[in-house]
């Protein structure tokens, strides 16, 4: 038996045990020593020496509402106390009235009755819309999905990401996706516009319908071997890429003509993160399944879900037992969700979101003037990206971003002779992209202060 030493264990102790005891296959580590922290308040975290890191990444879009919520802890307080546990072979009134809400807006705003559907994390809600998909399509098993796209690291769910790197030391455990160009405009094609760009993707993709020796469709039966297209809206791992608003309405006309569902992942941009409750409301289309995770509980429970069109998840086609998991609808993340989606439709977000992404987007680009290693900017909502690049202003520039990762955790830039940190995240297709997705209750002050600390850290590593 492991003999614990009396609390509190120092940070080199820590270390020691982690070194020995943690898998570190359960995390990503960006930093040779990743840091500790202690405690956390509204964009803020701290270290031991009570130091503030300025948060400008929320747990990759997790914590929206901030973090220790006053709100959203004392639903979980109150849940807690009240009914923490139940199995899921019986019901709470938690779980319903979640599931309520969510299918009702969703009537409300895609014109479609549907249902809701919990698990855990966001892998394992793709893992059960992908049952939802084979089983509506008689069992076929290939996908779509986009270059740059991410929707977690189960089996199948790493089977429909793009990267091969997630895939390489673990096999094929089913049909790996088929990989379509994403409008990615400040590395597409020179000379046309962002929508003209959008527009050659969806015809390039259509091409694919076209003769059968494209290998997706065949013209005779007029039925496609593909189930599904996996989409996240905006592209999030992937380094916040935001399409031309013309684009998924191009996409899902030729996904109804050759009868493909459309599955949208609005695990990282659902919740408000770009002023809507799901970033698809952007795009003028509605999709047949939506998954959502994260933010739903704005980090308190890892509780994630699939909302589904009623005739591809209704108890006579996705019967009880179909993906059963101890935990999911468990009651304190039902609680909370309820808890966040009420607090939120009672806010303002729609409106002050936009503007807060519009006024952090104008400083990004002040501070691009000054720095030609910003290579682009851009954002939708507070989904902002910021583009590092060799200073031709192109060519992707990771080690800068390393560095500027590493120097904001140091906790040592300096403002109004206070010291403090910047806790950024990497994205992109070169892992060069810093994906902003501060806290929705982010103040004009700390936008300003954000771009203090991102001009500081370019000072200190840009010249370097
Ligand atoms: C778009 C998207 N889908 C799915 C996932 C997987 O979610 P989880 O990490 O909760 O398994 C993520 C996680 O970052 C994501 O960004």
């Amino acid at each position: 038996m492991y003999d614990a030493p009396a609390p509190p264990l120092s940070e080199a102790e820590l270390r020691s045990l982690d070194a020995q005891y943690c898998s570190w296959g359960d995390t990503v580590h960006y930093l040779e020593q990743p840091k500790f922290f202690e405690a956390c308040e509204g964009s803020y975290m701290y270290d031991a020496e009570g130091r503030a890191f300025l948060d400008l990444q929320m747990w990759y879009s997790t914590v929206n509402f901030g973090y220790r919520n006053v709100r959203l802890n004392a639903a979980a307080h109150r849940q807690l106390d009240r009914l923490p546990q139940v199995a899921s072979q019986h019901l709470h009134r938690e779980k319903v009235e979640l599931a309520a809400l969510i299918a009702r807006d969703a009537e409300a705003k895609f014109g479609t009755r549907g249902r809701v559907h919990f698990n855990v994390g966001g892998a394992q809600a793709v893992e059960d819309s992908l049952k939802v998909v084979r089983n509506a399509c008689e069992g076929k098993s290939l996908m779509f999905a986009f270059q740059g796209g991410y929707h977690g690291r189960t089996l199948g769910a790493s089977a429909i990401t793009s990267s091969f790197r997630y895939r390489r030391r673990f096999g094929h455990f089913g049909d790996r996706a088929h990989f379509v160009e994403f409008p990615y405009a400040f590395r597409g094609p020179k000379g046309m516009s962002k929508e003209e760009y959008g527009e050659q993707c969806v015809r390039d993709f259509a091409r694919l319908f076209e003769s059968e020796f494209h290998g997706v469709y065949d013209l005779k039966a007029r039925e496609a071997e593909y189930a599904a297209f996996y989409a996240e809206p905006i592209q999030g791992t992937g380094g916040y890429v935001i399409p031309p608003k013309n684009f998924f309405v191009g996409l899902k006309k030729v996904l109804d003509e050759h009868g493909v569902l459309l599955v949208v992942d609005e695990v990282q941009m659902g919740v408000y993160r770009t002023g809507k409750l799901w970033s698809i409301e952007h795009f003028g289309v509605k999709p047949d399944v939506l998954i959502f995770g994260k933010a739903v509980t704005n980090g308190l429970n890892p509780l994630a879900g699939v909302w589904a069109r009623d005739e591809l998840i209704n108890p006579t086609v996705f019967p009880p037992g179909s993906t059963h998991s101890t935990f999911n609808a468990n009651p304190m993340g039902t609680a909370v969700a309820l808890e966040t989606l009420r607090m939120a439709s009672e806010g303002d977000y729609e409106r002050t979101v936009p503007e807060k992404g519009a006024y952090f987007l104008e400083g990004l680009k002040e501070l691009q003037t000054r720095w030609p290693q910003i290579g682009d900017v851009d954002g939708l909502g507070l989904a902002l990206r910021c583009e590092l690049c060799e200073a031709d202003g192109f060519t992707p520039n990771k080690p800068l971003l390393d560095r500027m990762v590493a120097e904001g955790l140091k906790g040592d830039l300096e403002v109004d002779g206070q010291k403090m940190g910047l806790i950024l995240n990497v994205g992109g297709y070169y892992k060069n992209v810093i994906t902003l997705a501060p806290s929705l209750d982010i103040t004009t002050g700390e936008i300003d202060l954000a771009l203090a600390l991102l001009d500081q850290l370019l000072a200190r590593c840009a010249r370097g």
